[in-house]
C-alpha cells in the first residue's frame, strides 16, 4: 500500500473535524451575524497559503445559517467574463506577464464582477462576501510588482464604481506555514517564491497600517479554530460601530 493511501483519509478527517468546530464556534454567533452582515461588503485576503478559504467557507455558512442572504465572490473570476480573464492570468503556459497587465486583468474581472454581482446584491441587502479584493492587486501587483500605488487606487475607483469593503479581514502568515499549505502543482503566481511572497506579504501588512479601520489583520499561522475566533471577533467589533 503507498504512504498516500493512507494519508488522505487523515487528511479529510481532520479537515471534517476542523469544519465541526469552525461551525459550532460560528454557531454562537447567530444573533450577531444576522444583525451586523446584511448590506455589508467583506474581504478576506493574504498571501497564498495563508488558510483564507477554509475561513471564508466557515463564515459563509454561517452567515447563511443565521438566515442571511449571502453571496460568495472569488477573484480573480466569479463571473463568466471574470473566469475566462482568470484562466489567461493564472496559465503557467504564457510565461511573464508584466505587472501593469496583470493589474488591469484584475481589474477588468473586478468591474465586471462590481456590475454583474457585487453591487446588486449589496442593494437588496445580501451580505457579500469576497475572496481577494483591491487589497489583492495592491499587494501583488503593487507593493511585489512595481506599479505605483496610486495608480492602482486610481484603477481601483474606476473598476468599483466608488464601493470599498466595510471590512478587508487579512490573513497573515509566514513564507513555511504558508508553503506547507499550497497545492503541490502550484498556478503562474505561486511560483513566483520566497522574496516574491516577503513583498505580498508586507504589502497587506502596509495597507493595514494605513487603513487600520477598515482593515483588521489575523495571525494565520495559529490553529484554525483559534483563527476563526479572531475573525469572528474581529467582524463584530468592527461591524457594529
Ligand atoms: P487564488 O484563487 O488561489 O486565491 O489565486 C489567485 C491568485 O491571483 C493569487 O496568487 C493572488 C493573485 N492575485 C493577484 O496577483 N492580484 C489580484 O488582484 C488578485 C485578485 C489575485
Amino acid at each position: 500500500m503507498t504512504p498516500s493511501i493512507v494519508v488522505q483519509p487523515l487528511i479529510d478527517q481532520r479537515s471534517m473535524q476542523i469544519r465541526a468546530r469552525l461551525d459550532s464556534i460560528a454557531m454562537r454567533d447567530h444573533a450577531a451575524w444576522s444583525s451586523l452582515l446584511p448590506g455589508r461588503f467583506v474581504v478576506f485576503d493574504g498571501p497564498d497559503g495563508s488558510g483564507k478559504s477554509t475561513q471564508f467557507r466557515a463564515l459563509a455558512d454561517a452567515a447563511r445559517a443565521a438566515g442571511v442572504e449571502t453571496v460568495e465572490v472569488r477573484e480573480p473570476g466569479g463571473t463568466p467574463i471574470g473566469e475566462r480573464i482568470r484562466d489567461v492570468l493564472l496559465d503557467p503556459a504564457l510565461g511573464e506577464m508584466v505587472s501593469r497587465c496583470e493589474m488591469l486583468l484584475y481589474m477588468a474581472s473586478r468591474a465586471q464582477l462590481m456590475e454583474e454581482r457585487v453591487q446588486p446584491a449589496l442593494a437588496r441587502g445580501a451580505f457579500v462576501l469576497a475572496d481577494r479584493f483591491i487589497s489583492s492587486t495592491l499587494a501583488y501587483q503593487g507593493s511585489a510588482g512595481g506599479v505605483p500605488e496610486d495608480q492602482i487606487r486610481a484603477v481601483g475607483g474606476i473598476a468599483i464604481g466608488g464601493r470599498w469593503p466595510d471590512l478587508v479581514v487579512i490573513f497573515d502568515v509566514d513564507w513555511n506555514t504558508a508553503q506547507g499549505r499550497m497545492k503541490p502543482t502550484l498556478d503562474r503566481v505561486e511560483r513566483k517564491g520566497a522574496d516574491y511572497h516577503a513583498r505580498v506579504r508586507a504589502g497587506y501588512l502596509d495597507q493595514a497600517r494605513q487603513e487600520p479601520t477598515r482593515y483588521l489583520v489575523v495571525d494565520s499561522s495559529q490553529e484554525p479554530e483559534v483563527v476563526f475566533e479572531q475573525v469572528s471577533r474581529g467582524i463584530r467589533e468592527r461591524l457594529a460601530k
